[in-house]
């Protein structure tokens, strides 16, 4: 595991906030910096007391936020309609950007309903390509990538075992996902690698045993977990945990 940064925290309330004081900082760093903050949000359950958080005109980092320099990417997605509950965009649509002074032409959604997966991986990709002004060679520097931690080390859409892990050249893929025997979307491990900031947010006990392979596994020649390839000697991912998935450290 690269020299990872990991910060405990009280509790998922607690995780919400630190998660927006660092979104806030990114932001207001990213948008002094270079006129724009470029975010790829996770999908999950854990994100969303953040995404409420940015939104809520009662705390304190809504104002803080230069929202119309504030574009919005995704790290995944499922392949369902973007009015599926199960869906990364809306999960976020409902608690953010429906509610902060987003503008639409500043949301780029994973069209991930269409019938071929490949077909919308290669698009999202094509799109962050304009976007970024990038070669056919080159990845986009995201100032923020969010991640969360499935139990079994996942993130984003990088499952292990998956061709999707493995990829190198792609922004963007398509992998399935047997043991959810669904298809998704994902960027890949150099693509997250490549942003400024990347910040795993993790709360509960049932993430506790899979942040102790994470943090404690010796260098042994098992396979990495997928949120192990996350991070390079340079650019470490910040890693927000609170007690009750960190209790095993
Ligand atoms: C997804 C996410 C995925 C998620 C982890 C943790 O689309 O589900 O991208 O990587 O972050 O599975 O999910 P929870 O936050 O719900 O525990």
């Amino acid at each position: 595991m690269v020299n990872a940064q990991i910060e405990t925290v009280e509790d998922k309330e607690q995780l919400a906030h630190r998660a927006a004081q660092e979104f806030v900082h990114v932001a207001n760093e990213s948008i002094s910096s270079r006129g724009r903050f470029t975010v790829a949000l996770s999908g999950g359950s854990t994100p969303h007391r953040l995404y409420e958080l940015l939104a809520d005109e009662t705390q304190p980092y809504r104002a803080q936020i230069a929202w119309r320099h504030t574009h919005f990417f995704w790290g995944d997605e499922r392949c369902v309609s973007p009015d599926d509950p199960q869906s990364n965009f809306r999960t976020a649509f409902d608690a953010l950007l429906s509610r902060a002074p987003v503008t639409d032409e500043n949301i780029y959604r994973i069209e991930a309903e269409r019938a071929d997966a490949n077909d919308a991986a290669r698009d999202y990709e094509r799109r962050l390509q304009t976007f970024f002004n990038l070669t056919d060679k080159e990845f986009p520097a995201f100032d923020l990538v969010l991640l969360g931690l499935g139990a079994d080390g996942h993130t984003a859409s990088l499952f292990p075992d998956s061709t999707a892990i493995k990829e190198q050249a792609h922004l963007v893929v398509a992998t399935w996902v047997a043991k959810l025997n669904a298809h998704r979307i994902t960027l890949t491990v150099p693509t997250i690698n490549h942003a400024r900031h990347i910040m795993f947010l993790v709360s509960g006990a049932d993430k506790s045993e899979v942040v102790k392979q994470i943090f404690m596994r010796e260098q042994s020649n098992e396979a990495a977990l997928p949120a192990q390839l996350i991070g390079t000697e340079t650019n470490a991912p910040r890693w927000i945990v609170d007690r009750s998935a960190a209790q095993l450290l």
